[in-house]
């Protein structure tokens, strides 16, 4: 019936992993865009944790088709390694469950290497990649020297790009001072990757298409997050590819008409992996008491995550550039037990206040965040059934939000189990 976009406001780990999960109840098709294996979804069923990197979170209901779109870069060993893991849990990931697109490009080992031996080199200016060759494949992408997964089908023509290809990969691994890469360990490798994942190589965009004709539900799961995004994020402190709604259409081949809604994830506080500026960040004992409170260590790499107060200027600005219309807020369970907290409402600099967020980073670095405080609670909220039986503090917290923002709150994750949470309203029927 509808096609919803779910993206992350911040950046990224917003808890979009659970949001999702919770929708795709209602979801025909769940569908990746962009990203990589750099993003991990962690979801808790039945007490036993799931984190997955590629395969779309829809994969553990059973009526769910996972779509992995064009726009995403795939890592044939980790997607073959999730699918054979969810396999021995008796989940069943055979083609008809699972699309992936023929012209979707394929992480080669030379993207891992060259991803790595930069930041081991970078010293003073690393991005704090995960490592994952994202970077490298996406720049491969778009000078034309990349691999689509199609390719890896026709052993001639893959050995024959790849020998040209590699042969410039390892001149700059040289000069980058790491090891170079063997031809055929690589090129056996990848033919058998070929192998494997052919029977689950189709046209996305035309299944997607004939989907929404049958008045299937769509849901397309955004990685990583609005500020981490290559043209609109905290440049060069930003992933490679865009992460805002409107890459969903480039990301499987549809047109912007096709989308009907866009749900923003907004987590109760902020927080970030890697370099980069973060104006409300905690550096003390509260972003502490965030980080463990919140388990905040990536699910990909385990790197400890930065943490500091919701800053309402930055998810604004990614109602704007994704044209959201209602937002899911998350892990407000983590801020229970606070006397005071904080949201960010304003940036200001050299005393004045600001419009608009920097595009040079080093600026973003330097504002003050104009903050309003609000009286915490107390309460454990994972048996909150509905919004009325929330602690008063957190009525007005989220009642501010939602007031500056302009959008309206439809879900309320209220804890790390599947069943916490409150949907104030169903976006796939909104
Ligand atoms: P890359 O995507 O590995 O190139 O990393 C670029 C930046 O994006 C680094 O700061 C990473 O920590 C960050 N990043 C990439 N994926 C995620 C994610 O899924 N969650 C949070 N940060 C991410």
């Amino acid at each position: 019936m509808s096609a919803v976009v779910v993206v992350g406001t911040q950046w990224g780990d917003e808890g979009k992993g659970k949001v999702v999960d919770v929708l795709t109840e209602k979801a025909d098709y769940v569908v990746r865009f962009q990203g990589g294996n750099n993003a991990g979804h962690t979801l808790v069923i039945n007490k036993k944790k799931h984190i997955l990197h590629l395969v779309p979170s829809g994969v553990f209901r059973e009526h769910t088709t996972c779509v992995i779109g064009n726009g995403v870069v795939v890592d044939p060993e980790v997607l073959i390694g999730e699918i054979e893991e969810l396999k021995k849990e008796g989940i069943k990931v055979g083609p008809d469950k699972l699309l992936i697109s023929e012209k979707a490009h394929t992480i080669m080992p030379y993207h891992k290497a060259l991803d790595m031996a930069r930041e081991n080199k970078a010293k003073g200016r690393k991005i704090g990649t995960t490592c994952r060759g994202i970077g490298p494949c996406y720049e491969d992408k778009v000078a034309r020297k990349g691999f689509r997964l199609v390719e890896l089908t026709y052993p001639d023509h893959f050995k024959e790009k790849l020998r040209v290809v590699l042969e410039e990969k390892n001149f700059i691994l040289k000069y980058l001072d790491a090891e170079p890469l063997n031809f055929d360990e690589i090129y056996e490798k990848y033919v058998e990757y070929g192998k494997y994942l052919k029977e689950y190589l189709t046209d996305v965009s035309l299944a997607l298409w004939n989907a929404k004709r049958q008045g299937k539900n769509i849901l397309f799961e955004g990685a990583q997050g609005t500020f981490l995004d290559i043209d609109h994020g905290t440049y060069p402190y930003v992933t490679s590819s865009n992460t805002v709604a409107g890459n969903a259409c480039c990301g499987v081949g549809l047109g912007p008409k096709e989308i009907d809604m866009v749900l923003g994830i907004v987590k109760a506080y902020t927080t970030r992996v890697g370099e980069g500026p973060f104006p409300t960040e905690l550096k003390d004992e509260m972003g502490e008491f965030l980080r463990e409170r919140g388990g905040e260590f990536g699910a990909t790499t385990g790197r400890p995550r930065r943490c500091g107060w919701l800053d309402l200027v930055l998810v604004k600005t990614a109602v704007r550039l994704s044209g959201i219309n209602a937002i899911a807020i998350t892990k407000l369970d983590v801020l229970s037990g606070l006397d005071s907290i904080k949201l960010c409402v304003g940036y200001e600099t050299n005393g004045k206040r600001l419009e608009s967020i920097p595009a040079a980073f080093w600026e973003l670095g330097n504002v003050t965040p104009v903050y309003e405080e609000f009286k915490g609670w107390k309460e454990d909220l994972s048996s909150v059934k509905s919004f009325e039986e929330l602690p008063q503090g957190a009525k007005d917290y989220l009642k501010f939000i939602e007031e500056y923002l302009g959008v309206p709150i439809y879900m309320i994750s209220t804890g790390p189990e599947r069943e916490n949470y409150l949907l104030l309203k169903e976006p796939f029927s909104a």
